[in-house]
Order: structure tokens, then sequence, then C-alpha cells
């Protein structure tokens, strides 16, 4: 079967996560994503968090499925020239370089719009233009910057980054994203054009609803459904809302049985109001369907802590997947908090190729994520991470190298 981007090309001159976050997606998407890194070294990130000696680390494998790679010194004018080629070769350039580096290399805008006027050249930067524009950016910075921090963790408590990376590879989806429509539009424009994806506007973009939330407070001074609400005080920004829902139906992290010694032994529970009948059934409190004090969702905003304490003695009594199983029943909202165990082992995500096993020569059978985006008509095979360099003469021949040229480029250590 045929792969959605099958033909296109994309010069992934990325590193770390959120740059290769992105282009592994395209890769998936089936383009042919060649991944040029330094000579000897490689991306960084083939050596960080290893977990056995000399074999590419799981946070590169994990990373970087389905590409090539290809070592090629761009500082060095040998270099600089297969870099032109590949740039008249190919659809995408994709980089995530600390702002500035790629100028520094020689490869401004303009002179690539000039080599490949077709090329569309998407990079992430940590911030957009401004007073930030040059600073160099990882995740939490981000996650900082981009009002995830202020508005994580519990009231009483410092701000709080999530383990989820929406700073890394939410900024790569955004990415991906914006490289799709750029070449739409070069099928009417015949144009490459830039596309830039700054992490503190991806964030903040993943954190629209706190900013819909200033605004709410700004205009009433409360929000009713934030867990300082009835008793508490609220200041001029949006508070820290703990496990509170935060959304038009409230919800929090309650206990479940064997939650003394499991640290996940806990469920999301959502007091939706369609189903709030049924959730007095099910906890045994049928008296609050008409006791006016709970019967509406405004009341009830009154009473969520006594609500939840009470809901939470009937949880606490079951195993949170048993709770699931009797909930969804009532189709009341809710969620285990399952651990990475839990998930590496879900049976229905190795079934749709979410979790994927791996062969790798060096390293063996290893666990990853695959592809969370399903197309019926561009089917996702997860392949290995390349060895560093591994395509390096594959790729150079297909540019029209020779065999003597290629190996002269050896011998300059330009490869
Ligand atoms: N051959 C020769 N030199 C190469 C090369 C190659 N194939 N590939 C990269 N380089 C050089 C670059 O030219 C640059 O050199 P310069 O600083 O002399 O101009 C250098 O390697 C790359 O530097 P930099 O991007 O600054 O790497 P870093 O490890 O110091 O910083 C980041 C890492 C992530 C902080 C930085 O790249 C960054 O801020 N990126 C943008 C934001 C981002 O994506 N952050 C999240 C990462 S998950």
């Amino acid at each position: 079967m045929s792969k959605a981007l099958e033909g296109y090309r994309i010069l992934d001159f990325t590193h770390v996560q959120s740059g290769p976050t992105c282009t592994q997606l395209l890769a998936w998407f089936g383009a042919d994503v060649i991944k040029v890194e330094r000579a000897g070294e490689g991306d960084a990130t083939r050596g960080q968090l290893r977990d056995i000696p000399d074999v590419d680390s799981l946070y590169f494998t994990m990373l970087n499925h389905n590409k090539r790679s290809i070592t090629v010194d761009t500082k060095k004018p040998k270099g600089r020239e297969v870099l032109e080629t590949l740039i008249k070769h190919c659809d995408v350039l994709v980089e995530n370089f600390a702002p500035g580096a790629l100028d520094r290399m020689g490869f401004t805008w303009e002179r690539i719009h000039e080599l490949n006027p077709r090329m569309v050249v998407a990079s992430v930067k940590g911030f957009g233009p401004g007073k930030y524009q040059d600073c160099k950016v990882y995740e939490n910075v981000a996650q900082c910057a981009g009002g995830s921090a202020s508005t994580s963790g519990f009231d009483d408590g410092p701000p709080m980054v999530t383990g989820a990376q929406i700073g890394d590879s939410g900024t790569g989806l955004h990415l991906a994203l914006g490289i799709l429509a750029a070449l739409l539009q070069r099928h009417n424009s015949g144009r490459g054009q830039k596309v830039l994806a700054p992490m503190q506007d991806a964030v903040l973009n993943l954190c629209r609803v706190k900013l819909r939330d200033q605004q709410r407070l700004e205009r009433t001074g409360t929000m009713h459904e934030y867990p300082q609400y009835p008793d508490g005080t609220f200041g001029e920004a949006v508070p820290r809302a703990g496990n509170a829902s935060g959304g038009g139906q409230p919800g929090s992290i309650l206990k479940c049985k064997g939650w003394e010694t499991d640290p996940n032994a806990y469920i999301y529970f959502i007091t939706q109001a369609a189903v709030w009948p049924a959730v007095c059934k099910v906890i045994g409190e049928e008296g609050w369907i008409t006791d006016e004090a709970y019967a509406t969702p405004a009341a009830r905003l009154l009473h969520l802590k006594p609500i939840f304490a009470r809901i939470e003695k009937w949880t606490m009594t079951k195993h949170k997947l048993e709770a699931m199983e009797i909930l969804n029943a009532y189709d009341i909202p809710c969620g285990p908090i399952l651990s990475m165990k839990e998930i590496a082992e879900d049976a229905s995500l190795r079934e749709s190729g979410t979790i994927v096993e791996v062969d790798h020569p060096t390293r063996g059978r290893y666990l990853t994520v695959g592809n969370p985006i399903k197309m019926s008509d561009s089917p996702t095979q997860v392949k290995r991470s390349p060895l560093l360099g591994e395509h390096t003469v594959e790729v150079l021949a297909q540019l029209g190298y020779s065999q003597s040229q290629i190996e002269a480029l050896r011998e300059e250590r330009v490869i």
C-alpha cells in the first residue's frame, strides 16, 4: 500500500527531541527522511541516558524511527556542498538548532530559497521574535514560559512541570502540521516558505483554556469550578487547580483499593451533570438526586469537596479497573491512573500499533511508541532508528556522487 507522503524528501537537520518528533511523524507518513548528523558524534541524544554502554540510547532510538542517517561536517566547504546538493534534492528542510546556527553555517533563508525556491524551511526555536529570540531552550523552559508551569500543581505548592513533553514533542507536532500546510500551499504557489514553531507559543496554544480562565477571572473575580471556590480566595492570575478538571464538568483524582501501597491506585472521576443520578445510585446516595443542595450543577459547585470525599469512600472499596468497569456501565466518565508499566503491557495499545516492539542490531529488542495517528490508506510500519552514518554512502550515491568522490570526502573527514 502507498503512503500519504510517499515521494516527499525531508532534509532532517534536527536533534534532541522537538525536531526529531516532527520528522519521525513525516517518516511514518511515508516521507524519505534523511537525517544529517555530525561525523563522529551525531545527534547528542545517541549518547545521552544510555542504558547499554556504546549503544544508541532509547532517547535516540525512540525518536528517530524510519529515517536514514548520513554524516556530513557542514562546517567544511565540501560538507556545505553536500548540504547544497541535499537542499536541491529535498522538499523540506527541518531544523531546531539554536537561533542563528543555520545562518552561521551559511544557509540563510535567502540562500536556501535561491538554491531551491520550492523548499519549505521549518524551524523549532524556543521563542518567537522578541526579546528572548536568541535564547537556547529546553522542554521545561518552554513549559514555564508558555503558561503550563504556573497553572500546574497544587495551590499551596510551587509551580510544576508536567511529564508530558508538551514543549518538545508538542512543538514538533505543531511544526509537522505547519509543514504539511506549506506543502499543500506549494501546490498552488510553486514556492516554498518559512515555517516557524516557537516552543513558548506551542505550549501556550496547549494552555489555551488557562488564558480563557484568566479573562474570566479578571471579569468576575472568581471561578466556581476551581478548588479555591467557595472557601478560598483568588488573586490576580489563574491559580493552580490541583487535579480539579477546571472545565465545565467537575472532576478529581480519587483513591482506590490498594492506594496505601500502590502509588497509582487512583481513578479520575468526573461528575458529569447528565449522569449525576447514576453517580448517586452507584455510591448509595440516592437522596442527593433530589436534595436541593446537590440536585443542580450550580448547587453542587458549593459542595465539591464533600461530594468527592463521599465518592472516594466508594472508590476506595474498588480496584481502579473494577471501578472503571462499574462506572462505564452507567456512562460515567472516569480514567484509571495507569503506570508506564501497565501501559507497556496494555494489550489494546499493542494491538493498535501504538506500543510496538522493534529489533535493533546493537540494542536488541526494545519497546517504543508507534504512530498515534491512524490512517486507513497510509498504515505505519515502525522501523528501527538508523545507526550513525548508516546511509551515508547510499544517499551520496543517490545524489550522484561517484565512489571515488565519496572516498575523497571520507579521507578529508567531511563524512
Ligand atoms: N556539522 C558541523 N556542525 C554542525 C552540524 C554538522 N553536521 N550539525 C550541527 N552543527 C553545529 C551547528 O552549526 C552549531 O554550531 P555553532 O554554534 O558554532 O553555530 C552547533 O552544532 C549546534 O549548536 P546548538 O543548536 O546550539 O546545540 P546545543 O547543544 O548547544 O543546544 C539546544 C541545544 C536544544 C538548546 C539548541 O539547539 C536550541 O535552543 N534549539 C532550539 C530549541 C529547541 O529545539 N529546543 C528543544 C530541543 S529538544
